[in-house]
């Protein structure tokens, strides 16, 4: 393939994707660069536990069957995002306050949202932004427990899915970096309950640095790696080329997944993060991606 995605599958990768979402893939110039230059869609916003259990029990995936429909028939793999979070969590959720109450609602809502999209998903974030065991109602409530809870569920549900955890400021190996390779290895002890680790990479102007170092901190857990949400604030094409790099260098860095696609429609979009301008022109980095490859 010509595009990005094709590009950098022809070096071994599995995929470079995109979030996308209905709000953006009913904008045809978007939609159109979605299908040339990626291989894989996350949801940006249709899976999460606000959008997909507003309340318990009641279920809505208006959201995200749109994205997974499109994705299937776009022929584009699909990982998704994400199943227990401390961020968009409806209230109803942060305000639990017994084991066992929170036990079966986490249960409840990973067996139903990964058994919707059985054997659909390339793989799923089932923990995000909890890799430091920050104090969330998952965490405060359950202790590290949560962690096996979650992955069990998830692998119940869909079997064939790669489970994955997934965080920010895994930029470089640094603290967090090491104690997420900490965590991993006390969790998968006994058993291999995480099967992936992703970092999210939101990173600023001369912040890809550290990137190779983290991506090879990561993959000493054996596991397999992928860059999940990558945007560069201010991106000089030398930024995106040092992350590229440093995914193409480490075997286990599977895949890397822009979050998103022109910085019209970047949550950071004052910042231009992305590698096609607000009017979907593709930019200096883009082409020197292309180019590299
Ligand atoms: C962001 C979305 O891009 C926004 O549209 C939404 O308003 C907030 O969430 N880390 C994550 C993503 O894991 O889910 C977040 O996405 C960005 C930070």
């Amino acid at each position: 393939g010509s595009g990005l995605n094709g590009k950098w599958v022809s070096h071994g990768k599995k995929f470079w994707g995109t979030c996308a979402d209905s709000n953006t893939l009913n904008i045809a110039s978007n939609a159109n660069i979605i299908k040339s230059d990626f291989g894989q869609v996350t949801p940006e916003n249709s899976m999460k536990w606000d959008a997909t259990e507003g309340s318990r029990g009641n279920f809505n995936f208006g959201g995200a069957d749109a994205l997974v429909n499109w994705a299937t028939s776009n022929g584009k793999l699909i990982r998704g995002h994400t199943l227990v979070w401390h961020s968009q969590l409806p209230s109803w959720v942060s305000s639990i306050n017994d084991r066992n109450t929170l036990t079966s609602v986490i249960q409840n809502h990973i067996s139903t949202v990964a058994g919707r999209y059985k054997g659909k998903l390339y793989g799923i974030e089932i923990l995000n932004e909890d890799g430091s065991l920050r104090s969330s109602v998952f965490y405060n409530v359950l202790g590290e427990s949560f962690v096996t809870i979650a992955f069990t569920a998830a692998k119940a549900a869909d079997s064939t899915a790669r489970l994955y955890i997934n965080d920010y400021n895994l930029d470089s190996n640094n603290a967090k970096t090491q104690g997420m390779v900490r965590l991993i290895g006390r969790i998968n002890a006994n058993q291999k309950y995480i099967e992936g680790v992703g970092t999210q990479m939101h990173l600023g102007a001369g912040g890809a640095g550290g990137a190779q170092a983290a991506l090879t901190a990561l993959a000493s857990t054996g596991l397999e790696v992928a860059i999940t949400e990558l945007d560069i604030a201010g991106a000089s094409s030398n930024d995106y080329l040092t992350v590229m790099r440093a995914c193409l260098g480490i075997s286990q860095c599977v895949a890397i997944t822009s979050w998103g696609v022109s910085d019209a429609n970047s949550w950071r979009s004052s910042s231009s993060p992305l590698l096609w301008d607000s009017s979907y022109r593709p930019k200096a980095a883009y082409n020197s991606l292309i180019s590299a490859l």
